[in-house]
């Protein structure tokens, strides 16, 4: 089974990379031109033999090889694979291919897109989170120390090739992070989506290529909409006000995942919606079980909470100082752009605490 997507002035299609049309464009649009792959140690390790064996073209192509995590989304490391790039005397004809999660498309994409202006780079998604999210939507970017992705620009690939056999590999606690996007697809404007998914036992036996062309079928829609995130596509910020801030805050202690983060956040702000009466108590109760049945409490005791809401303060989706957040206004369906406190904040943090404090009573 293949799908295609048209994005914004690229195509997006999930198949065998094998049987995609990677070859033909690749022919077509970069026969004469050099290649970059941009792989982490994972993806160098389970995925890159399968495109150098597989692709006679990539045999001469020029690895970039990154550290793996979050840690390696910083200027520094874009820095040094400029330097790498112009010692190789890479120009603006040649292409990069970034092979891997969304650390690797984040960092090659903002890198492709300021080398000399700009050069062409694909987006091949190995991790699930990438497949569904981070490979589409031309969002790029590095972090600035506990603020994530402060650094960045809009740009889109020149094309998106998603071949779920990648996750063959894939740790399935990495499963579960690409899952908490696909669950926001689902709450913020797509209800059957929702409940397709929550009907779901165990996500890394049960996910199929049409759950990811779904989910992926949403983020399209709504990046076509509103490319620049001026209104719409900032729904797809459920989850990561509160998620960014939870994620910065542990980044230096004991980090957290992107994607464990945003299911913390979908969790504390179903709970702001629920104090603010936009949901019920029987759908906040909803999402509670499901987020909880895939996802571990977290254990916030001895933070700081106000530290964890000072993070929030530089929020990119701010304006005039308020923090703005989206918030359910029921199942599968989302309000941008509402103000919340101070306390409100407090209190959902407050709030994922006393989750966790239930779930280990009796441990
Ligand atoms: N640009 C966007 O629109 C967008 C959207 C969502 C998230 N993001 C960003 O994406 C990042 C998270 O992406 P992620 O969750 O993919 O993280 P990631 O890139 O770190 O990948 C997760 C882990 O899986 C490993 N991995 C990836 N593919 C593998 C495979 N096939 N086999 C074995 N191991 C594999 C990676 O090496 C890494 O250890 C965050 O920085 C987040 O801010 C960006």
């Amino acid at each position: 089974m293949s799908y295609t997507l048209k994005s914004n002035g690229y195509l997006i299609e999930i198949n065998e990379l094998e049987l995609s049309s990677f070859h033909d464009l690749m022919e077509t649009n970069y026969a004469t031109s050099r290649k970059i792959i941009i792989v982490d140690e994972n993806t160098n390790e389970f995925c890159l033999e399968y495109l150098l064996t597989s692709f006679d073209f990539l045999r001469e192509a020029e690895v970039i090889l990154i550290p793996e995590g979050e840690s390696s989304k910083v200027i520094d490391l874009c820095a040094q694979i400029w330097e790498t790039w112009t010692d190789y005397q890479i120009d603006r004809k040649d292409v990069v291919l970034n092979l891997g999660g969304g650390i690797v498309s984040d960092i090659g994409g903002f890198t492709a897109s300021i080398y000399k202006r700009g050069i062409d780079f694909i987006n091949i998604p190995t991790s699930l989170l990438a497949m569904v999210d981070a490979s589409i939507g031309g969002k790029t970017g590095v972090d600035l120390g506990k603020y994530k992705n402060q650094l960045g620009l809009f740009v889109d690939p020149k094309a998106v090739f998603i071949d779920p056999a990648f996750l063959q590999t894939l740790p399935i606690g990495e499963i579960y992070n690409g899952f908490a996007e696909m669950l926001k697809h689902g709450l913020i404007v797509h209800a059957k989506h929702w409940a397709d998914l929550s009907s779901i036992k165990e996500v890394e036996k049960e996910l199929t290529i049409e759950h990811i062309y779904t989910s992926l079928s949403i983020k399209n829609g709504i990046v076509l909409e509103d490319p620049f995130e001026g209104g719409l596509r900032k729904k797809l910020n459920f989850g990561h006000t509160i998620g960014h801030a939870l994620e910065g805050h542990f980044v230096t202690k004991d980090p957290i995942s992107h994607g464990y983060a945003v299911a913390l956040g979908i969790l504390a702000e179903s709970f702001i919606s629920f104090k603010k009466n936009f949901i019920t108590l029987s759908e906040l109760n909803e999402i509670e079980n499901v987020l909880l049945s895939n996802y571990e409490s977290i254990d916030l005791s001895n933070e700081n909470l106000h530290e964890i809401y000072q993070l929030m303060l530089n929020d990119k989706k701010n304006e005039q100082q308020k923090i703005l957040c989206v918030l359910l206004i029921g199942i599968g369906e989302s309000v941008i752009n509402q103000e919340i406190t101070e306390q409100e904040i407090l209190e959902s943090l407050e709030y994922l605490n006393r989750l966790y404090l239930e779930e280990h009573k009796n441990v």
